[in-house]
């Protein structure tokens, strides 16, 4: 079931809702803010609604399959019980960080530019001093193959305000750590592609650990590409479509990342991108990507970036439906992304992923809310046929 929230502008999209559309979606419901009083029946397809008396933009289904789940008047200690209560199967705690990276690239630098130990200081001072002495020295850069290149503030990067910046570390990392939990090893000479890569921060990285693999990088935005192609040395990078196929060709890819990406696609894009990178992945390779879940909901209201209204909506909406789709989001603000119906804010259940790719992936690995305490994480690795 789908629910999506926010005005569906079939017209520029019309290939793909017809194949899929959302309201035929297990009765799925769709609503927008500004049609969000109009009487339900007056929508085609769709029937038997009310407006949820706590957010004017959301409507359910009466009864059936949408459990009445939250009280109307249930203060936020039964919210997080709820919350608890339906997270309990999925979460994984306390794991330790793993700090692979960091270890590699801090045993790298000579002594003198080491401020603190490498056994016993935090992890955050040793990636101060890595970032430093690459910043500083032209032969760290070389030991470590990392670069001290910034790209510009008009550049498209979700990272910024960082001085000392040579790269998403932090979702290196938590790559490494994941395919390391997944049971997969690196081989030299793999091929590699960072799916939605903007401006190749996490390339950069990567290839610097594995500088005998292959790594490519496709973005729709063009000088975020051109940007990276002429920085980023070794790699390939090109301008992707807001839709596929990508120009690989069959089984080119070991492993796939994507990293906040299916956190955006509408569910028929969602789908439709699954396939492609089915396409382009080996039997036994990979896709690493991460996606908004419960915990994004909950993410949301602690930094204040939805009101609890909204939030409650939007919990609600996820323990309804396995797919909430907003259309909500804001495309000038860092991603300048593609105006695109398919594009929004995204939110999915692992079930929805059972559901729907477990015919032809199995789930090597599942880390709720592991992203930036945010987004969920899975490894997925093509079956065979
Ligand atoms: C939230 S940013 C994440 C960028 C990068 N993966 C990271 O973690 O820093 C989303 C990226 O997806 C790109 N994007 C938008 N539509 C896409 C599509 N249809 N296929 C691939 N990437 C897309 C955007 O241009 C943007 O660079």
């Amino acid at each position: 079931m789908t629910f999506f929230w926010g005005k569906w502008k079939s017209s520029s999209k019309k290939k793909q809702v017809s194949k899929s559309p959302p309201a035929q979606q297990g009765g799925a419901t769709e609503a927008s803010g500004a049609s969000a009083t109009h009487n339900a029946d007056s929508l085609p397809g769709i029937h038997d609604q009310e407006i949820a008396p706590y957010d004017p933009h959301v409507r359910v289904l009466k009864g059936g399959h949408w459990p009445n789940i939250i009280p109307k008047d249930a203060d936020w200690d039964v919210f997080q019980r709820y919350f608890d209560a339906f997270l309990a199967n999925y979460v994984e705690t306390n794991w330790d960080q793993a700090n692979i990276l960091r270890k590699h690239f801090h045993a790298m630098l000579p002594d003198a530019m080491k401020t603190c130990s490498s056994t016993d200081g935090s992890m955050t001072d040793m990636w101060k001093d890595v970032k430093t002495a690459v910043h500083q020295s032209a032969e760290v850069r070389a030991a470590t193959g990392l670069s001290n290149i910034v790209p510009p503030d008009n550049i498209h990067r979700m990272q910024k305000g960082d001085p000392l910046w040579v790269g998403d570390i932090y979702s290196s990392e938590m790559v490494t750590e994941a395919l390391r939990k997944s049971g997969i090893n690196h081989k030299e000479g793999e091929n590699y592609l960072d799916f939605g890569c903007s401006s190749g921060s996490l390339i950069r990285i990567l290839k610097a650990v594995h500088p005998k693999s292959q790594f490519y990088g496709v973005d729709p935005i063009e000088s975020a590409i051109d940007w990276a192609s002429d920085n980023i040395k070794g790699a390939q990078f090109s301008v992707s479509a807001a839709n596929p196929p990508l120009r690989f060709s069959d089984n080119m890819f070991d492993g796939v990342t994507a990293i906040s990406i299916w956190s955006h696609f509408a569910d028929f894009s969602a789908l439709e991108w699954f396939d492609e990178m089915h396409r382009i992945i080996k039997p036994g390779g990979w896709l690493f990507f991460t996606t908004h879940g419960l915990n994004s909901i909950l993410h949301n209201l602690v930094h204040k970036r939805k009101s609890p209204k909204r939030v409650r909506a939007l919990f609600e909406g996820l323990l309804g439906a396995d797919f909430v789709f907003e259309e909500t989001v804001k495309r000038s603000e860092k991603d300048q992304s593609l105006l695109d119906v398919a594009w929004g804010n995204s939110y999915f259940r692992p079930d929805w992923v059972m559901k729907n790719l477990c015919d032809k992936w199995d789930i090597l690995f599942f880390h709720q809310g592991k992203n930036q305490n945010n987004q969920d994480l899975y490894v997925l690795r093509p079956k065979n046929f």
